[in-house]
């Protein structure tokens, strides 16, 4: 595993190793299959940072479920959140009386969602839960409350393992963090 790498002309260095994540994984899984047991929940993946995560995870879980995805963008290539959220891809799942779980990489200002969160309860579903790899607990502008979180990060901007800097590195197998701190973070 590469210790550092250098995007942009930017250095990352290893936050979370590919090990780590495999047992956090493995971990979130089991809670899942213990609350949704005798269900047959619909996970929806976040894309694109979700990809690997939900791949992985799915992969983990043992209850009957379906799965769906839904796209959003608001950051453009930038490292800081805008907080301007757009639609890019609906789901195509019916939502009503479903026990739905929103499958996240990262909350950072919470924005994006709140924005899912809502979207989805005006549609009734039966239940509602967010699972989470990442959550930068500090940058969180919301009281939104996260059912399932993987690791909780500082605010440092982060790639791999799903997440990019400016669509680069989502295929790292690891997790890095700008040495630097991110302008304003
Ligand atoms: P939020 O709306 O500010 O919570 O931002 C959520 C989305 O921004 C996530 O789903 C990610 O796709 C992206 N994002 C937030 N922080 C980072 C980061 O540190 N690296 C890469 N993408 C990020
Ligand atoms: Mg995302």
């Amino acid at each position: 595993m590469r210790r550092t790498i250098k995007v942009n002309g930017d250095l990352f260095v290893v936050m979370i190793s590919e090990r780590r994540i495999k047992a956090r994984v493995h971990q979130l899984a089991r809670a899942l299959n213990r609350d949704y047991r005798g269900k047959v929940p619909v996970f929806i993946g976040v894309l694109n940072g979700s990809f690997i995560f939900f791949a992985d995870l799915i992969r983990e879980i043992s209850v009957d479920c379906e799965i769906d995805f839904m796209k959003l963008s608001s950051y453009g290539d930038a490292k800081i959140s805008s907080g301007n959220v757009r639609m890019l891809k609906e789901l195509n799942c019916p939502v009503e009386g479903r026990d739905i779980i929103i499958v996240e990489d990262i909350v950072d200002s919470g924005l994006s969602m709140e924005y899912i969160k809502s979207l989805i309860l005006k549609q009734n579903p039966a239940s509602f839960r967010i699972v989470t790899l990442l959550y930068k607990k500090d940058a969180v502008k919301t009281n939104l409350r996260l059912d399932y979180v993987g690791f909780e990060i500082p605010r440092d901007f982060v790639i791999g393992y799903g997440l990019d800097y400016a669509q680069r590195e989502r295929n790292l197998k690891a997790i890095y963090r700008l040495r630097e701190p991110a302008p304003g973070g």
